[in-house]
């Protein structure tokens, strides 16, 4: 298992950016244990509906507030508004991680009886938290997907990949991978380009797709774009026209944890969908999943790229790992790394792609690689 230092990535061995954490529809009025970042977190939803997530050790004598089923505390319910009770002597904690209530001592609340909380944003359907080394604001926002709040889109629910040993930079590297279409996923590639704009980075292709496309079928055309280091969004038109969404967040120093999800038009057309849109959206999230896990498998079983043996037509390794090397940095090096990185790359075929991605994406403005 090969680590950030490894790669020279830079300063941190975490990155800074928008992370998710779990499925909303799981986060209950129960405090669960999560554990990303090489450190453990408590979790929970507060009676408000509020979403809390906190450092998971209480600073009274240490025990972890969400890994205990037996103590009373536990039983009974830990949590009441939207604190949470440490189940071995019940010191109880508001959302802003401050002990606000010691139920056995009438003497005064220290203020180091305080526990680090953390910044946390309900998503499309996920909980997302702002993990900075710097312990600085967001310095970018979640895109707005108005299709996950459309009444004829229909959303799907995430499917839990769990964890896999490598490192994010793997899983990143897929972003700039030209040349793993054909044998991974079948694709007779027509267009490819990268483009590194900030903190994003957007992949525009088209082609077959043997998993995705029946041979002959039309045209897949998509572009991925990553919103930070984390969340992969890819507007997809093939079958039907859709969204994936694709989120991981680091676990230790060299494994992630991954989710999947498919936002899908109403594959009957239907202004609000259906039950039968819903049916038709399933099978084709599990189509999607079943091209992902093309990739994973790959990722599951691979030996650590730190440094490949590039040929021409690979694609922009390079440029992205500096780009993603931004989020390891502190804000003062990435402001002098980055306008040296921005611009297409690997562009190719670019007579191939749609008219209006020509029109609205960079395509009519490309230099041919
Ligand atoms: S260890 Fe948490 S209240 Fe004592
Ligand atoms: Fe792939």
């Amino acid at each position: 298992m090969a680590t950030t230092k490894d790669y020279g990535l830079g300063e941190y061995t975490y990155p800074r950016g928008w992370f998710m954490v779990a499925e909303s529809a799981k986060v209950v009025d129960k405090p669960q244990a999560v554990h990303f970042f090489g450190q453990e977190f408590a979790l929970y939803r507060g009676k408000s509906g509020r979403v809390v997530l906190l450092d998971a050790y209480c600073p009274h004598m240490g025990t972890h507030l969400a890994r205990n089923t037996t103590s009373y505390v536990a039983q009974d319910g830990a949590i009441e508004d939207d604190c949470i009770r440490c189940p071995y002597h019940a010191w109880r904690f508001g959302p802003d991680g401050k002990c606000n209530e010691i139920p056995y001592s009438s003497g005064p609340i220290p203020p180091s009886a305080k526990i680090k909380t953390w910044k946390v944003q309900e998503y499309m359907g996920a909980v997302f938290v702002w993990h900075d080394p710097e312990g600085g604001e967001p310095d970018y926002v979640l895109p707005v997907v108005p299709e996950w709040t459309d009444p004829a889109w229909v959303c799907g629910s995430y499917d839990d990949l769990g964890v896999v040993n490598v490192h994010p930079q793997e899983a990143i590297d897929n972003i700039t991978d030209a040349a793993h279409f054909g044998p991974v996923h079948g694709s007779r590639t027509k267009f490819f380009e990268n483009e590194f704009r900030g903190h994003r980075v957007v992949q525009r292709m088209g082609g077959g797709h043997r998993t995705l496309i029946a041979e002959g079928g039309p045209m897949l055309v998509t572009e991925a774009t990553y919103h930070g280091p984390s969340l992969l969004l890819t507007r997809m038109s093939g079958l039907y026209d859709s969204w994936i969404v694709i989120a991981h967040t680091p676990v230790d120093d060299g494994s992630i944890y991954v989710w999947h999800n498919l936002i899908v038009k109403s594959p009957t057309g239907s202004a609000v969908a259906t039950d039968e849109d819903r049916l038709h959206a399933r099978g084709y999230q599990d189509m999607a999943l079943a091209a992902f896990a093309q990739d994973f498998e790959v990722w599951k079983h691979k030996r650590p790229n730190v440094q490949g043996l590039y040929v021409q037509g690979d694609g922009a390794f390079q440029k992205q790992r500096k780009w993603y090397s931004q989020f390891y940095n502190p804000r003062t090096k990435t402001a002098a790394l980055l306008p040296q990185f921005e611009g297409i790359q690997g562009a190719r075929g670019l007579d191939a792609a749609p008219q209006e991605m020509r029109d609205t994406g960079s395509l009519s403005r490309l230099e041919v690689a």
